[in-house]
C-alpha cells in the first residue's frame, strides 16, 4: 500500500511522520516547498510519479483570522486544490483522506453536531472548508473527510504551546469560556486515521466522519487544565468572547459527535485531558532530549 501525504511539515503532517516509521505502509511525504497543492500540474506530475493507493491530505490554509484577508488563497488551498484532489483520486482510483473543521458550524446547536447536521460557516477559513468537503462528496472518490476540532500537537503552532509559553512568562492569563468544544491531539488523529486504512474503511464509498478526543472542553478549561498538568503558577480567568475580539468569528458550541466513529472504527478516542497530558510529556521527554 502506497500512501502519499501532503502538507508533511504542518502539526498532523508530522504526527503521521513520525507514526510512519513504524508503519508497514509506503509513505511519500511533500511539504508546501515539495509540492503546493495549489499547483495543479505539479500536483499530477506527483501523483504519476508515486502511484500511491492512497492520498493523505494534510495540506490546508489554516490561519482562521488572516483567512478574513485573504480570502483568495484561503479559497484557492481549502476549495479549489481540494476540489483538484479530489478529481484526481476519481480518475485513478485513488483513496482520498482528507480533514475538515468544527469551524463549518455555526454553533447555534444544544446538542453535538453529527454528520448529518447542517453547515453554516461563520468565517472565511469555515466556508473554505465546507466549500472543500462539499467538493469531495459531489466528485465521490473513495475516502473519508475527518471533520475534526481545536487540534494541538508538540509540533507546530498551537494553543497548548502558546499556553506553555505564556504560563511560563506570566502571572495571570484571561482566557475565552463561551466557546465549546474539544482539544483534539494531533497523534491521536493520525492513530485514528491509520486505522481506518487498516481496517480497510478508507476504500469505502466516500463519507464524512467525525474524530476528536473524548468529552467536552471550553478554552478556558483547556487553558486551566495546561497550567496544571505543566505545574505552572500562572493564574488562568474566565472571560467571554467579546473581552476577546478577533477577526473571524467563532462558533460558540461545535462539539463534534464523535458516535459514528466509535460505532465504525471500533474504539472511543482518549479523554482530552488524558491526550493532553500526553502530549505535555512527550514536550518534555523533547527538552530532556
Ligand atoms: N489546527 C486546528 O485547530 C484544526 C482544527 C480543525 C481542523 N483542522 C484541519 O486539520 C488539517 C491539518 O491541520 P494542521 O493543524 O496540521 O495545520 P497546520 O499545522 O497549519 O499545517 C498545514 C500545512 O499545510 C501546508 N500548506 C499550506 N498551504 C499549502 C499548499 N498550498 N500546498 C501545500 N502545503 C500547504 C502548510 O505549510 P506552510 O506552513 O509552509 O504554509 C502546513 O505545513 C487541516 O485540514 C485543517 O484545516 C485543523
Amino acid at each position: 500500500m502506497k500512501i502519499w501525504l501532503t502538507g508533511a511539515n504542518g502539526q498532523l503532517g508530522k504526527e503521521f511522520q513520525l507514526l510512519a516509521k513504524n508503519s508497514k505502509f509506503e509513505w511519500q511525504f511533500s511539504n508546501s516547498t515539495d509540492c503546493d497543492i495549489t499547483n495543479f500540474n505539479l500536483v499530477e506530475s506527483k501523483l504519476n510519479e508515486y502511484e500511491p493507493n492512497i492520498i493523505i491530505n494534510c495540506a490546508a490554509y489554516t490561519k482562521v483570522d488572516l483567512a478574513e484577508e485573504e480570502q483568495e488563497k484561503c479559497y484557492l488551498t481549502n476549495t479549489k486544490a481540494v476540489e483538484n484532489l479530489a478529481k484526481l483520486c476519481k480518475k485513478n482510483n485513488i483513496a482520498l483522506i482528507h480533514f475538515s473543521t468544527d469551524y463549518v458550524f455555526d454553533g447555534s446547536s444544544e446538542s453535538a453536531y453529527t454528520e448529518n447536521d447542517k453547515t453554516n460557516p461563520l468565517s472565511v477559513y469555515g466556508k473554505s472548508k465546507q466549500l472543500g468537503e462539499e467538493k469531495i462528496l459531489a466528485i465521490q472518490p473513495k475516502g473519508i473527510v475527518f471533520r475534526t476540532s481545536w487540534v494541538y500537537s508538540q509540533f507546530g503552532h498551537n494553543f497548548l504551546k502558546i499556553m506553555l509559553r505564556l504560563g511560563k512568562e506570566k502571572e495571570k492569563l484571561t482566557v475565552v469560556n463561551d466557546q465549546i468544544s474539544t482539544p483534539t491531539h494531533a497523534k491521536d488523529l493520525a492513530k485514528a486515521v491509520l486505522t481506518c486504512i487498516e481496517k480497510g474503511i478508507s476504500e469505502n464509498e466516500i463519507e464524512l466522519i467525525h474524530f476528536s478526543n473524548s468529552g467536552t472542553a471550553s478554552w478556558y478549561d483547556f487553558a486551566k487544565y495546561i497550567m496544571k498538568e505543566a505545574s505552572l503558577n500562572c493564574e488562568v480567568s474566565p472571560i467571554p468572547t467579546s473581552e476577546y475580539p478577533l477577526p473571524a468569528p467563532r462558533p460558540k458550541f461545535s462539539l463534534l459527535s464523535i458516535d459514528k466513529f466509535v460505532k465504525n472504527v471500533g474504539y472511543s478516542p482518549p479523554y482530552w485531558k488524558d491526550a493532553v497530558k500526553n502530549c505535555i510529556k512527550l514536550l518534555n521527554k523533547e527538552t530532556q532530549c
